[in-house]
């Protein structure tokens, strides 16, 4: 998810390139505006910790772009091109490494974990809105 700083920094299509170059594929995308309750499930694991209520504050208060992508490892290569969650600590050539100044707005939010990823996705978008289609370029990405 391209979080409200992605968005308002105009970084959208700049982090998207990213994601496409490696070699995913985009299964689905929606711009909207995070209603308080599915922010507030989506970081309920950070429930009660000192951040919480500013961080659910923050991505309600610009839309968001919610996608999924597909591909290998797709979970642990996207948290590498992510980059650590403090931007002081992401690699330069990472995104919040690249484009990140400080942890509150670190601008995009990945799964952490496949199981994650599937409540994510159950969470955030509708059976009807994903997208499942055949890259022709597959096998210049795939042995
Ligand atoms: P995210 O869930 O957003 O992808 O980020 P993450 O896995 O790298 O980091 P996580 O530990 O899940 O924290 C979620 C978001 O909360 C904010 N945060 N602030 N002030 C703080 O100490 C603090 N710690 C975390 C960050 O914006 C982080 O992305
Ligand atoms: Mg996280």
């Amino acid at each position: 998810m391209i979080k409200p700083d992605g968005v308002q920094r105009h970084l959208v299509g700049e982090i998207i390139s990213r994601f496409e170059a490696k070699g995913f594929t985009l299964v689905g995308l929606k711009m909207m505006k995070v209603s308080r309750e599915l922010a507030e499930q989506h970081y309920d694991v950070h429930k009660g910790k000192s951040f919480f209520s500013s961080l659910v504050d923050f991505i309600i208060s610009a839309p968001v772009i919610a996608m999924i992508w597909e591909g290998e490892n797709v979970v642990a290569a996207a948290r590498k091109i992510i980059g650590a969650t403090d931007p002081i600590n992401a690699e330069p050539g990472s995104i919040r490494g690249d484009f990140g100044v400080s942890i509150g707005r670190n601008l995009i939010h990945g799964s952490d974990a496949i199981e994650t990823a599937r409540r994510e996705i159950e969470l955030w978008f509708k059976e009807e809105e994903l997208v499942g289609w055949e890259p022709v370029r597959q096998s210049w990405l795939y042995e």
